[in-house]
């Protein structure tokens, strides 16, 4: 087990560069099984996750070489594996996205049920409506579902909410499909449009990725790719916001502005200086901060995956502000770890009510999930004296090189193993 020690109150200074979007590199890799040709992807972070998706494409049978942040993607087995096995499933819940390609290729998929996780129950329902209405029969037992379709047809599917993992296990799916297919009130996240682009240089055909409803016409060979996958937004917003609470200057370097406009926004309203250009982003502490309340949804409102990092920054805000979480039931166990450091939080539904104190002080603390973990750092840096964060593998499924980016910002902080 590794810890992080963070000695806080020392303002962040300096330039780092963005890492790519792990978010956006899951779906994509997982595209890889709806081909034989080479897959190669670029700006692939370093992280728990991306390592959980290969071993998973190599469980299925395909052959994949890491170099550093690319991953090469080529046939290896005869035939590919219909199994995700509960093991790597269990890891990540994102290994639900072999479903789509398997199903498309194999017309068959067993995959181990994902289960809830800290945040929430996670069900996976609009998932398998989809994929019921382009023909597919669903079986659940033994802690798995199966999934069978001889053929997979074109379909009108219209999703009770845009889920982010729906949409793209449904594009993966129909682009191999028999005919048109339209998912309406699908999700509109920066990662969908990234995944549409790679489907389409495999010779995919889709279009209105990015907006509610997308068109797929489905066709019936897809080829290789080569792509670079977009940067990751939730990491850009949680160095800015870590800017922000330690009265810093940061500049962030290979990022998109555009893809966290309700951030920046807010970061903006609280009186934060923000110059954006055309692949960087730099935010810098002027003058005190004003608090802001935020309500998550989906994009391009203000992201869940934002939510802790933000409390964490209003925990340190002088006045009244109230965060509202809509997307996921149970995403406020942060609040008990940061009133710990001394932060004023009291929890009213899907709301909560924070307080802004003047200080925050150092605890040793618990990370229960990736972005509140990403909180706990945050409130670790700006907080006076040691603060020691526990159970850091959680943090290390989605930010690459956390302690590296954070010394070249000038922060204290080491990883210990114990
Ligand atoms: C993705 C992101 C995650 C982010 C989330 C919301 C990846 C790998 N993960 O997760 O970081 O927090 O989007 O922006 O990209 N739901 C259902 N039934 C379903 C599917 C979802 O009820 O079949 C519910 C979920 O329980 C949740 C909400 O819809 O409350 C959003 O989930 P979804 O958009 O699917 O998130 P993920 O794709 O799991």
């Amino acid at each position: 087990m590794d810890k992080i020690i963070i000695h806080g109150g020392r303002k962040l200074n300096g330039t780092i560069r963005i890492s790519g979007s792990k978010n956006a590199a899951l779906p994509i890799l997982a595209a890889s099984l709806l081909t034989d040709e080479v897959c190669e992807a670029d700006n692939v972070p370093d992280l728990a996750d991306i390592g959980t998706t290969v071993a998973l494409l190599e469980f299925i049978g395909k052959k994949v070489e890491r170099r550093p942040n690319k991953v090469i993607i080529s046939p290896d087995k005869q035939r590919l594996s219909d199994t995700a096995p509960y093991d790597l499933v269990r890891k990540m819940r994102a290994s639900v996205l072999v479903m789509g390609p398997l199903l498309a290729r194999l017309g068959h998929v067993k995959v181990s049920l994902p289960g809830g996780c800290a945040i929430g129950a996670r069900p996976i329902d609009i998932h398998l409506d989809g994929f019921s209405k382009m023909g597919a029969e669903i079986e659940l037992s033994g802690g798995y579902v199966e999934v069978k379709a001889k053929e997979l047809s074109g379909a009108r599917i219209v999703f009770r909410y845009p889920s982010v993992g729906a949409t793209e296990n449904l594009l993966l799916a129909s682009v191999l499909a028999k005919g048109p297919t339209i998912i309406e009130n699908a999700a509109r996240e920066p990662e969908i449009i990234d995944l549409a682009d790679v489907l389409n240089k495999m010779g995919a055909k889709i279009t209105g990725a990015g907006q509610s409803t997308i068109h797929i016409h489905g066709v019936d060979k897809l080829g290789g790719f080569k792509h670079e996958v977009i940067p990751d937004r939730i990491e850009t917003a949680t160095y800015l916001i870590a800017a922000a609470v330690t009265k810093g200057s940061v500049k962030l370097l290979h990022t998109n502005s555009s893809f966290i406009k309700a951030i920046v926004r807010k970061l903006v309203s609280a009186g934060l200086k923000i110059t954006e250009g055309p692949d960087y982003i730099s935010a810098k502490w002027t003058k005190n901060l004003k608090p802001q309340n935020i309500r998550t949804a989906v994009y391009p409102d203000f992201p869940t995956d934002v939510q802790a990092q933000w409390m964490a920054l209003m925990a340190l805000v002088p006045g009244s502000s109230y965060i509202e979480e809509t997307v996921f039931e149970n995403r406020f166990l942060h609040v008990g770890e940061l009133q710990r450091l001394g932060a004023d939080l009291r929890i009213r539904g899907s709301r909560v009510i924070i307080n802004g104190v003047k200080r925050l002080s150092g605890a040793p603390i618990m990370v229960s999930d990736l972005r509140a973990g990403a909180a706990l750092i945050i409130a670790g840096l700006a907080a006076g004296g040691k603060t020691e964060v526990l159970r850091v593998y959680h943090l290390d499924r989605g930010y690459e090189k956390l302690e590296q980016k954070l010394r070249k910002l000038g922060a204290r902080v080491r990883r210990i193993s114990y």
